[in-house]
């Protein structure tokens, strides 16, 4: 596991976005950087920064997004991961339309979670029946979750189904939910935790000490994991 930590989130943030550029560019031309991005507030900072600072030099047409999760809502909601990545960074950059593979939160979460299954499994290569993601862009909350993989429902980390319906265990809402293998799987796994908030769990993940879904990701994946964090996610490492 390779940890950056950086003085503020939003050195973070460019660090990042700048690792990804790398392993885009990286990449052989003849097929598009699969991406699956995470939702919540984290990166939004780091979606409007590499549209407003990294825009041209970004080979957008060499990436394919695909989301890691997303809530059961309309896209027009506030809720929406699709919604809040459309508003930071889909919106202002060239990206063709068709390179923009969406969880549709607006449906019925167990189709949906079937039918994205399904679609993923046509665009993406597959390892022993696993689709093969190029990066996987996690957050984490500080109850230990990752994608939408809450404690408690560990299940989700060993499922047949590529795509299934969590629950948000407070507010009860649903969400279409990357499980663990093809997390485990990807290429590239990077975590980025950024904030107070972000403490203990970032210890939990540099610690591999299997506490929580998110540290349980990131003792087990069979790639490269590498964690982006600010000094103050940092505090307890
Ligand atoms: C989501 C996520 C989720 C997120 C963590 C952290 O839909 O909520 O994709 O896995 O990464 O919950 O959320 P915050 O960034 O809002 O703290």
């Amino acid at each position: 596991m390779i940890t950056h930590i950086h003085d503020n989130e939003a050195e973070t943030a460019r660090a990042l976005i700048e690792r990804i550029i790398q392993l885009v560019n990286e990449h052989s031309s003849d097929h598009k950087v699969n991406i699956a991005l995470s939702g919540g507030s984290t990166p939004a900072l780091m979606f409007r920064l590499w549209a407003e600072e990294y825009n041209n030099q970004t080979p957008w047409h060499q990436i394919r997004f695909f989301w890691v999760d997303e809530r059961c809502v309309p896209p027009t909601d506030s809720e929406s991961n699709y919604g809040m990545t459309y508003d930071n960074l889909l919106c202002k950059i060239d990206l063709p339309k068709e390179n923009v593979v969406r969880v549709k939160g607006e449906n019925h979460p167990e189709e949906e979670a079937r039918r994205y299954e399904a679609q993923i499994r046509t665009m993406l290569p597959e390892e022993n029946g696993i689709p093969i993601f190029d990066i996987i862009l996690l957050g984490a909350g500080n109850d230990g979750h990752t994608s939408s993989i809450f404690p408690g429902q560990e299940y989700l980390l060993n499922a047949q189904e590529v795509y299934a319906v969590s629950t948000q265990p407070q507010s009860g809402q649903r969400r279409v939910a990357l499980t663990g293998k093809p997390i485990i799987y990807a290429k590239n796994v990077i975590f980025l935790l950024t904030g107070k908030a972000k403490a203990t769990v970032l210890a939990d993940i540099i610690d591999q000490n299997d506490a929580g879904p998110a540290a349980y990701i990131g003792h087990h994946a069979l790639n490269t994991v590498e964690v982006y964090a600010d000094k103050v996610a940092a505090g307890q490492i």
